[in-house]
């Protein structure tokens, strides 16, 4: 069925919509960061998201219909984010959505953010299945073994803090501002990606993820060099050699994360040999570093990798709408008491 999908995301700290037309792909994917208005707090504030939100939504859904040279006599679906997410900025996406669709008599679409982000690949390549996902986020990082469209099993995911997390934490610690992964990225760059300290690899015999130990391991070890304060966690900006350790632990961290990510990877195609290809999906996935290093792995396992360009990597509705269409395809709709999760 040829439909016509308006997809919202407003599940974190970006007001997004999209127009994606199931024969000939996306029309429209529109978006309105709230970086600039969480960037002196450290990370997200979610009142301040939910406001923005409330205050950006009907210009950000006008915007991806004249995009898409759209009105709303030709949307068929609504795809809206319904879970998981901060409430206040999840409840603003979705009561718009489903106001329109109810005001409008149009079919109407929860859809899982990580279902999202695990299909982003999609957008643009036709990835074979079986296939392995790796989902690296500021929210969520997940190891999924895919079967179709939405069938999908998780094989591991982190027990504490996100990998964007990591990036966006240690960023702070190194009075680098939020969000931390674009910055750590290019001080890397200038060292041409050294491993410098050697930080924890973490426990290696399971799936999970985990990250706070990484974390806590680069806290003293900055403590130590006198470049954060125990108590206050506060960056010494005085200290002579701030810009050389800036980078020695940005290339450092991004080396590290990258060798998880790859150890992992390893284990999950001695689990599951017949996987044909892997995704690496959600922000994160932007590192160029980490890219290149999955796809060598993946190349020496013949297996082919696949990325989402940029912006379908960090949140967008694009993956939203896309999800939307393959469950519109398969009758999933939803009804209006639909509540967030
Ligand atoms: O997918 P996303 O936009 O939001 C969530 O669903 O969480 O991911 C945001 C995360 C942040 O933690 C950010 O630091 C990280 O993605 N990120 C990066 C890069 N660009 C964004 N991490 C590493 N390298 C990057 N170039
Ligand atoms: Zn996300």
């Amino acid at each position: 069925m040829n439909l016509c999908i308006l997809g919202i995301e407003t599940s974190c700290d970006e007001t997004a919509a999209a127009v994606y037309q199931a024969s000939t792909g996306m029309r429209s994917n529109v978006l309105f960061s709230q970086i600039d208005l969480h960037r002196d707090f450290g990370g997200v504030v979610p009142e301040i998201a939910s406001r923005s939100h409330l205050e950006k939504i009907h210009l950000i859904v006008q915007r991806a219909l004249d995009q898409a040279g759209a009105t709303l006599d030709d949307i068929d679906v609504i795809a809206v984010t319904s879970k998981p997410g901060l409430p206040g900025s999840l409840l603003i996406g979705l009561c718009f959505g489903k106001s329109m669709a109810w005001a409008r008599n149009k079919k109407f679409i929860g859809v899982d953010h990580l279902e999202g982000h695990a299909f982003s690949a999609q957008i643009e390549n036709t990835v074979p299945f079986p296939h392995l996902c790796l989902t690296a986020s500021g929210g969520h990082t997940s190891l999924y073994l895919v079967h179709d469209f939405g069938k999908y099993e998780v094989l591991g995911e982190t027990i504490d803090d996100a990998a964007g997390e990591a990036f966006d934490k240690i960023a702070k610690l190194l009075g680098l501002g939020y969000p931390g992964g674009p910055v750590i990225e290019k001080l890397a760059t200038q060292v041409n990606f050294e491993d410098y300290f050697s930080y924890p690899r973490g426990p290696k015999n399971r799936l999970n993820f985990s990250f706070s130990g990484l974390k806590t391991a680069v806290f003293y070890d900055l403590v130590k060099k006198g470049i954060c304060d125990l108590k206050t966690k506060l960056c010494n900006s005085k200290q002579e050699n701030l810009q050389t350790i800036q980078q020695q632990v940005a290339s450092s961290l991004l080396v590290c994360i990258a060798d998880i990510f790859k150890a992992k990877l390893e284990q999950a195609f001695a689990l599951h040999p017949h996987v044909k290809a892997v995704t690496f999906v959600g922000g994160v996935a932007c590192n160029k570093f980490i890219r290149a290093q999955l796809k060598a792995l993946c190349e020496q396992h013949g297996r082919s990798f696949f990325v989402p360009s940029p912006q379908y990597c960090t949140d967008n509705a694009g993956m939203i709408a896309f999800v939307g269409n393959y469950k519109a395809q398969q009758g999933k709709f939803d009804t209006f008491d639909l509540d967030i999760l």
